[in-house]
């Protein structure tokens, strides 16, 4: 009997034993979430009357919790909002903190509602090795990137903890009274040497999902809250849900997304903490060029055993950023198609993808080079948000 091969997904390390990364099948059943069907795909263009984005209409955001509260929400015309966030850990953002921004930019155009957006500088302060004033340095220099996917103003908040923690601290006390040691052990694998700045943390992420924590922002009626984020942050709103009926909250809905593997392959994710597994927000063309034609390749050893074999598809990181990126459905199928049968080169597939990203990341460049401190401010001042 061979075992299934191993993967750990938490908030703080993602590894995958299996060359195709990891399995989003397997993770569903251990987290007990619900995978995002045809159907659920087809009500959400019904009701949105929106046509799916690719990222949702290609499975890559493909589980969710009580997404279809929100459609009915939505149906009835009762207001929600939205809640991301990000661990401000580097001074740039890569191509996969892109993913859940342009996902959430897209939600927010669809649910014409308000959006909370929140940098994490205390988290990102415990977890690595950074000063507390580098830590809330870096949250403004990622507001601005944030800024760069085109929020809109009118409707958006971001904040950094660090500054908005009176706000919450009434709902961060209710949730911390509520929650014993022995479950964020269990959740999150915290030991006695853990740090209680860290074992106090998750409710801080929690808070943002009841919307008693942005009274000023949202007005004092309860509403529903849809939280889109990668898989590895489950665990937070595991705990929050847990304790949300106990607080007279509503239990925030979650729509999950994949992860976007390194350059090396998907047994890890793209992360800042490995410089060489990232594209960087302000890497050159000539840069993102040399890393996509180093990245990991399912092309065969050589081109006869290409031909003969053609390419191991689910191993290929350049068309794994494709499905990520490519808008036109038909010429994706083509790629996949023609690579898989050995007609199509690795070289190839990686000069569509070089042609694809460069310009979106020149544009999220060009926007950034025009974002002020003073649009940080206004992006971050506290007053109420046009929730229409
Ligand atoms: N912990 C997340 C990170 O390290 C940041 C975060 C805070 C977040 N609140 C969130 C992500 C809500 C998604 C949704 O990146």
């Amino acid at each position: 009997m061979t075992s299934a091969p191993k993967q750990t997904v938490t908030p703080f390390l993602v590894e995958a034993e299996s060359e195709s990364g990891v399995d989003y099948g397997i993770l569903m059943r251990d987290f007990g979430t619900q995978p995002i069907t045809d159907e659920l795909v087809a009500r959400f263009e019904k009701v949105t009357g929106h046509r799916a984005h690719p990222l949702l209409r290609r499975g890559l955001y493909f589980s969710h919790r009580d997404l279809e509260k929100v459609l009915d929400c939505h149906e009835k015309g009762v207001p929600i909002y939205l809640y991301t966030g990000r661990g401000p850990s580097s001074d740039t953002m890569h191509v996969g903190h892109m993913i859940p921004f342009i996902f959430t930019c897209y939600l927010q155009k669809v649910f014409n509602c308000p959006l909370v957006i929140q940098l994490t500088d205390d988290e990102k302060f415990f977890w690595k090795a950074l000063e507390l004033k580098q830590a809330r340095m870096l949250a403004r220099e990622n507001a601005k990137d944030i800024i760069a996917f085109g929020f809109d103003i009118t409707k958006t908040f971001i904040f950094q903890d660090t500054e908005y923690i009176k706000e919450m601290y009434l709902n961060i006390c209710e949730i911390q009274k509520r929650v014993t040691f022995s479950s964020v052990k269990s959740i999150f694998g915290f030991t006695d040497s853990t740090s209680c700045g860290r074992i106090a943390f998750p409710a801080i992420q929690a808070a943002p999902s009841f919307s008693s924590s942005f009274v000023k922002l949202l007005g004092d009626k309860q509403r529903y809250c849809l939280i889109p984020c990668a898989i590895d942050q489950d665990p937070y709103f595991r705990m929050t849900r847990d304790v949300a009926p106990r607080m007279n909250e509503l239990k925030p809905a979650l729509i999950h997304c994949k992860f976007v593997s390194g350059l090396q392959g998907a047994s890890s994710k793209m992360s800042s903490s490995i410089p060489n597994s990232a594209i960087f927000l302000d890497d050159t063309p000539k840069k993102i060029k040399a890393k996509i034609n180093g990245s990991k390749s399912g092309g065969g050893e050589t081109r006869e055993l290409h031909r003969q074999h053609g390419a191991t598809i689910e191993n290929d990181v350049a068309y794994e950023y494709l499905t990520f990126f490519m808008e036109d459905d038909d010429e994706l199928k083509r790629i996949h198609d023609e690579y898989k049968a050995g007609r199509l080169e690795s070289g190839e597939v990686k000069k569509i993808l070089i042609d694809i990203l460069t310009p979106i990341v020149q544009n999220i460049q060009q926007n950034r080079s025009v974002v002020t401190d003073e649009m940080v401010d206004a992006f971050m001042a506290i007053r109420k948000l046009d929730a229409s």
